[in-house]
Parts: structure tokens; sequence; C-alpha cells
């Protein structure tokens, strides 16, 4: 499929783009241009059953009708995903395939059509490659990429949507964290996030809407995220409100909750897995209990406790906070398993560690 370039009538002047970008945070400092495809059952000339019109133009509000299914049923699902630069200079993405098939699976789960994976890492390219001097230069900065789609069809009946648009947008990022803490505070919450049979697996927007009280929660507590327990016996640990956790033991062994279909299938936590086996430590995935990790933490035979995830990269956990009171992690600090296995990350995503899976692909 052909991309149009419509082109930007007024991109943000240099030195206003500069200042933007010197210290960009997360979420806030969105860059010129988007890339939209849309869907409508049956199209004609579409790819995939129906995706025409690719386009990179300016970044601008999208018109929707107020009967747009989205707006009523929530159907809308979403990536998460970052460029990097590499010590050439070079921008490149760490797999991004994971990321367009996790897409696809997610499409699956909540009844949207799929979109073919060449055609999202071709959106993905195309608009890191538009935007490129939006790159942040701050320490551990990004180009944070938001893949989405959502249901535009008007239409109120309760039923999967016929009409769809996949939009990527950018965003400048720094940090994920603000508190600039060496290690995050989270909140156990009692509310829930996935129940088996649920989305809990699925990248959807909807997930998230229900983890916003927990999570306001959580804030106002002066924690950096909530921790979500299993549904049916409140029980097991299952993940943060946008990471995934890996418990490090004294005795070298490391625990991550398994993928159950409650939790999301994050690929840095894929990734820490096979990173974890080189460098000597065997991954259990199996359940953990709240009250085996706050009887572990205070008998010392948890060491660490690492969260996860494309924004926050990997995170020490130093404090859990619940009704039941609260309890510390080791020295309430990153430790020395956190802090090599997120260096080899870092490294492998930045290009000074040798890319031993082909993890990391160019973009262009
Ligand atoms: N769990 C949730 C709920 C998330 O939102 C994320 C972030 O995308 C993750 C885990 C980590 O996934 P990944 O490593 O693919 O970014
Ligand atoms: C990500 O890590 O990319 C996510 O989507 C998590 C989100 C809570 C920012």
């Amino acid at each position: 499929m052909q991309f149009e370039t419509i082109p930007h009538p007024s991109p943000m002047a240099d030195d206003a783009r500069e200042a933007a970008i010197a210290d960009p945070g997360f979420g806030t400092v969105f860059t010129d241009h988007m890339v939209t495809i849309d869907y409508d059952e049956g199209a004609e000339g579409s790819v995939g059953g129906g995706w025409h019109s690719p386009r990179i133009g300016p970044r601008e509000p999208i018109a929707l009708d107020p009967a747009a299914s989205v707006l009523h049923y929530a159907q809308e699902i979403f990536e998460g995903m970052k460029a990097y630069r590499l010590a050439d200079g070079e921008l490149a993405l760490f797999r991004p395939e994971e990321n367009a098939r996790r897409f696809n699976a997610s499409a699956r789960r909540m009844a949207m059509p799929e979109l073919p994976e060449e055609l999202f890492l071709e959106a993905v390219n195309k608009a890191v490659t538009a935007d490129a001097k939006w790159f942040p230069s701050v320490e551990g900065g990004s180009l944070y990429i938001r893949p989405f789609m959502f249901a535009t069809e008007a239409f109120l009946g309760v039923r999967p949507a016929k009409q769809y648009k996949f939009i990527v947008i950018l965003s400048a990022a720094g940090n994920y964290f603000k508190s600039g803490s060496p290690a995050v505070s989270i909140w156990q919450s009692e509310y829930t996030r996935a129940a088996p049979g649920g989305t809990g697996a699925a990248k959807t927007g909807g997930n998230y809407a229900a983890s916003l009280v927990p999570t306001g929660e959580a804030f106002k507590r002066g924690h950096d995220q909530v921790l979500f327990l299993d549904a049916v016996e409140k029980k097991w640990v299952e993940e943060l409100g946008g990471m995934n956790l890996f418990f490090v033991m004294r005795d070298g062994s490391v625990v991550t909750p398994p993928l159950t279909g409650t939790i999301l299938p994050g690929i840095t936590r894929n990734s820490l897995i096979t990173l974890l086996g080189e460098e000597g430590l065997s991954v259990r995935e199996e359940p953990y209990s709240i009250q085996q990790w706050r009887s572990d933490a205070a008998s010392g035979d948890l060491v660490e406790v690492m969260a996860c995830g494309t924004a926050a990269v990997v995170t020490p956990v130093g404090k859990v906070d619940s009704a039941d009171g609260e309890f510390v992690i080791g020295n309430g600090g990153p430790g020395a398993v956190t802090s090599k296995i997120r260096e080899k990350l870092v490294g492998i995503q930045r290009g000074s560690v040798d890319d031993t899976h082909g993890w990391v692909k160019l973009v262009g």
C-alpha cells in the first residue's frame, strides 16, 4: 500500500521544539506528525479485509461522529513502544514485531480487525522518520510511540463495529517517574484489574480505565504505582498499573507471575526472562502470593523486586503499602541484579551492548 504524504503547513519552529524537548517528562510533548490508516469492512482496493488510505500528515484533532462506537462501548486498543538513539546517532526500535503481534492479539480479543504486521511496522517507521528531530537529548530520552486503533462507526447497537481508525502518534519522553527516587513505592489495591476470561491480556483502554481509581488512591497516599492481585482469590500478585514484576530471591532464583490471561504479556518481561537466564539466574514463571512476598521480604529471602515495562524500563520496587501496613524490600533501594539487568537491557536498546538476539531494528 502506498502511503500518501500530506505536507505539514506549519511544523513547530526549531527553537520552540528544542525548548519543548529539553525536559519532556512523560506523555505531554507531542511531535508534528501522525500516521492514519482507515478501515471499512470490505472496502474496495483495501488490504487485510478493509484497510485503506494510509497517510502521514500533520498531527491534528480527529473528527468523530458522536455515535462512534468507541465513545460508547470502548472498542479501543493500543501499543507502547520507543525509538532509541544508538551510539552512532541512528534511531532504532526494540523488538517492534512483538508489538505488532501483540496489537493483533489485542485486536482479536476486542473483536477488531487485525492490521497486517508489515503495515503496522511501516506506519511506525514512517512516523519516527518524519519526526526524528523531536528526539530528546536528555539522559535516558526516547521517542515514545503510541500506535492505537478505535471503532469509528456511528452505530449504537452492541456488536463489533465495521469502521476503525489506526493512528500512530509520538511523544518525546524522558523518565516515566517524576519522583526521581531511586526505587518506586507501590500501593496494593483492594480493587482488581482483570478476571479470568476477561480482557486483562489485551492492551485495551478499558483495563486502564478500571485502574484509575486505585491509581488515584496510590498517588494520594504518596505512592508511584498501584499493585493488583488476582480477582478470584485476591491473593496472587499479578502486575502493576503499567508494568510487570520480577522477584529476585537470595538463592539466585527469580520468580515472575505466569501469563494466565489476566496480565499483560510484556515485551520487556519476555526480554528480561532471556537476559536473566544469560546471567545464570533461573527464572520461574509461577504464582507468587502477597503473603509470601511480605514474609520473604521480612526474612530476607527476597532481596530485590523489579518492575518493568517500555515506559518504566526496569525500576526497583522499594516498598509496598496496603491496608495491612507497609513493608520494605531489601534496603529499599536498587539492588545489584536490578541495576545489572537494567544496564544490559538499556545497553542493547541503545547499541552499547551486543545485540545477540537480533532485537534491535534500525528505523527507516
Ligand atoms: N503491564 C501493563 C498493564 C502495561 O501497561 C505494560 C506496558 O505496556 C506492561 C505490563 C509492560 O509491557 P511492555 O514491556 O511490553 O511495555
Ligand atoms: C508502556 O509502558 O508503554 C505503557 O503503555 C504503560 C503505560 C501505563 C504508559
